[in-house]
């Protein structure tokens, strides 16, 4: 007997209402078992009534992520049809890296209810409460290594696509892997690669989302570029349907990636929120400032300077100035 099962009886019962014995004669266990198997779903979140002449009504249910439900709908792709879940985790970034590492698939997911020890973009951490979203996809791309950022210019767009996809909301990404509504950072990407001078042997592609998460358990300087989809939208949204369409889109994008770049580069122009601004850059070659321009076939931002110089960016921490 499965929690989904028994899950699945309550949830399919015109009256609310489920006896034990009908329970029990379904699964096929005793009511003891039926028992007990509630009082583990009540200890899990799910508000279960126990109404001696009617039997069992499921009332509440904890946000929780529905994994099978996602895998049944991406059984026919690449990207979800094998997710290992986790209620808490230090990184799903580094788990997957260990399971590439051990041969999982390419397009195997790795997500978790909470982080506790979440990687952000430059060795700084990223913090995931319950109600965020946090996932990694191992890729396996056939391309040459300085292709990889490129697989980061894809999350975005397929993350960006999702959201405004499910939300309604006008996100838009700001180079390279923030994506922004209203300006706040609802989503941040992290790709790890493990390569060879010439081959990528697997990326792994780190998916974080402000969805109904509470803000306040951000610390304060990131709660100041932040807001949450939730926010945003008025209202908390199903972080299991976001789920499927972010994956939805990688597996479109990752498939156009892979046979040309071409498509994939216009949807990220289309998304944008950088190019035509003024923006200031932090990074390898220092600090400067000119007009984002736009980005070129590797994916790098090209920055026009006040000297009337052209500067291409490889990495970097990009601000957009507001004039
Ligand atoms: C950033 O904006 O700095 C990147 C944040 C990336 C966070 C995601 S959450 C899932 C995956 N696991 C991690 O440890 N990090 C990425």
């Amino acid at each position: 007997m499965h929690n989904d099962d028994i899950l699945r009886l309550l949830r399919s019962s015109p009256s609310g209402y489920v006896s034990g014995a009908e329970l029990a004669a379904s699964l096929g266990v005793s009511r003891t078992a039926v028992w007990k198997r509630v009082r583990m779903l009540a200890r899990e979140g799910y508000g279960i009534d126990a109404v001696p002449s009617k039997g069992y009504r499921l009332f509440s249910s904890p946000d929780l992520l529905r994994v099978d439900e996602i895998m049944a709908d991406r059984a026919a792709g690449t990207i979800g049809r094998k997710i290992v879940y986790r209620s808490a985790i230090a990184s799903t970034n580094t788990l997957a890296a260990e399971l590439a590492q051990q041969g999982a698939a390419e397009g195997t997911v790795v997500t978790a209810e909470v982080q506790t020890g979440g990687k952000g973009r430059l060795g700084r951490t990223w913090i995931s409460p319950r109600g965020s979203l946090a996932f990694s996809v191992i890729l396996r791309p056939a391309v040459p290594t300085h292709k990889a950022p490129l697989i980061t210019l894809m999350g975005a767009v397929a993350a960006t696509a999702a959201i405004n996809e499910r939300t309604g909301l006008a996100a838009g990404i700001k180079w390279p892997n923030d994506v922004l509504v209203d300006g706040l950072k609802v989503c941040g990407l992290l790709t790890e690669m493990s390569a060879e001078p010439d081959r990528i042997r697997h990326l792994v592609l780190g998916i974080g989302v402000n969805v109904n998460a509470d803000l306040a358990e951000l610390p304060a300087d990131v709660r100041e570029r932040s807001t949450s989809l939730a926010a945003a939208a008025g209202g908390t949204l199903d972080r299991t349907g976001l789920l499927s369409e972010m994956l939805a889109q990688l597996d479109r994008w990752y498939q156009l990636f892979l046979a040309d770049e071409t498509a994939l580069l216009g949807a990220w122009r289309g998304l944008n929120v950088t190019l035509g601004r003024r923006v200031s850059v932090s990074g390898a070659a220092g600090s400067f400032s000119g007009i984002a321009r736009d980005i070129d076939k590797e994916g790098r931002l090209i920055v026009l300077l006040d000297d009337g110089t052209l500067q291409a960016v490889a990495a970097g921490d990009v601000t957009i100035v507001k004039t």
